[in-house]
C-alpha cells in the first residue's frame, strides 16, 4: 500500500509501498505528486532503477529539460553529479532550486544517489512557503510586486574552470542571457507563495541598486537556514529524492571530501514563475 510518513511537521515525507522499477499506474502518478505538493521534496527507499527507468518514472511528471552542461553520456536529459578527490563537491553547497536562470526553471528534480560515502553528502531542503509565512512585515512590503534577476553566473565559472573557449562562453551568454523572476512566486498549483530568490543563481533586484538589493538579497536567503524550516536527508545508495523547485530549496553538504559520491538527476520542466 502506497505511504506517506511525514519526516519534519514542514517538509519532505518517505513513501513506501512503490516499486518504481515497474510501471505505475495513473492512480499512482497522481497520488505520488500530491505528495510532491504537499510534502515539497519526497523521498524513497530502496528503488534500484537504472537510467531508462529512471527516464520512464520522471516523464511522468512532465517534459524533461536537458542541462547545457553535465550531461550523461548517451542519455541528454540525466545530469550527473560526480565528485571525489579530483572533483570536490562545492557547486551545490549553497541553498538554491534549480535551473532558476532559466526563463521557465523546472517544475521537479528527481535525483537518485548511485554511490554515496559510508557518512555525509546529506541534502537538506527547506520549505520556502513556510519561509515567506514567517518573514517580517517591514522585508515582506519591499518585495511586494519586486522581481530578481538571477543568472547562469555560476555555471559559467564552471565552464571557465574546465577551459571552455571564449567562443563556447560567448554562445552560452547569448543562450542562456539573465532573467528575472518575481522574489515572491505564487505555486501554479497550491496558489501558495514562497520567497523564490536563491544564493546561487539570483544576482540582484531589478530597479534596485546593489547597495540596496545585497542586504535585502541576504536577508532573504537567509530564510531558507531555519531548522524549522528544513528536513535533511540522509543518502542510501537507491536512495531517491523528488522535490518541487517551485516551493522548496536544497542545498548539497559538501563535507565527505575526499570520498566519492555519484547521484544522477533528471529534471521536469516547469513554467513561467508568476
Ligand atoms: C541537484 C543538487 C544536491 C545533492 O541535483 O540539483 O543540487 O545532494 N543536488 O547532490
Ligand atoms: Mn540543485
Amino acid at each position: 500500500m502506497l505511504q506517506a510518513l511525514a519526516i519534519t511537521p514542514t517538509i519532505g515525507a518517505e513513501i513506501s509501498g512503490v516499486d518504481l522499477t515497474q510501471a505505475l499506474s495513473q492512480e499512482a502518478v497522481a497520488w505520488i505528486s500530491k505528495q510532491l505538493l504537499h510534502y515539497k521534496v519526497i523521498f524513497f527507499r530502496d528503488q534500484p532503477i537504472d537510467t531508462p527507468q529512471h527516464l520512464v518514472f520522471a516523464k511522468q511528471f512532465g517534459e524533461l529539460e536537458v542541462h547545457p552542461i553535465q550531461r550523461k553520456e548517451g542519455f541528454p536529459e540525466v545530469l550527473v553529479l560526480h565528485n571525489d578527490a579530483e572533483r570536490p563537491p562545492a557547486g551545490t553547497a549553497f541553498w538554491h532550486s534549480d535551473v532558476t536562470w532559466r526563463p521557465e526553471p523546472s517544475l521537479g528534480s528527481i535525483l537518485i544517489a548511485k554511490k554515496v560515502p559510508e557518512v555525509g553528502g546529506d541534502t537538506l531542503f527547506a520549505n520556502m512557503e513556510a519561509a515567506y509565512a514567517d518573514l517580517d512585515d517591514i522585508t515582506r512590503v519591499q518585495v511586494e510586486g519586486r522581481r530578481a534577476i538571477h543568472a547562469f553566473e555560476p555555471l559559467r565559472q564552471a565552464l571557465i574552470k574546465r577551459g571552455a573557449s571564449v567562443e563556447e562562453l560567448a554562445q552560452y551568454a547569448t543562450d542562456y542571457p539573465t532573467v528575472s523572476h518575481p522574489i515572491v512566486r505564487t505555486h501554479p498549483v497550491s496558489g501558495r507563495k514562497s520567497i523564490y530568490v536563491n544564493g546561487l543563481f539570483t544576482l540582484g533586484i531589478e530597479g534596485m541598486s546593489d547597495t540596496e538589493a545585497k542586504p535585502l538579497l541576504k536577508k532573504l536567503f537567509a530564510t531558507a537556514d531555519k531548522p524549522e524550516h528544513q528536513c535533511r536527508f540522509r543518502w542510501r545508495e537507491h536512495s531517491i529524492a523528488f522535490w518541487d523547485n517551485r516551493a522548496a530549496q536544497h542545498y548539497a553538504t559538501a563535507d565527505y571530501f575526499p570520498n566519492e559520491r555519484i547521484m544522477e538527476r533528471v529534471t521536469v520542466k516547469g513554467d513561467r514563475p508568476f
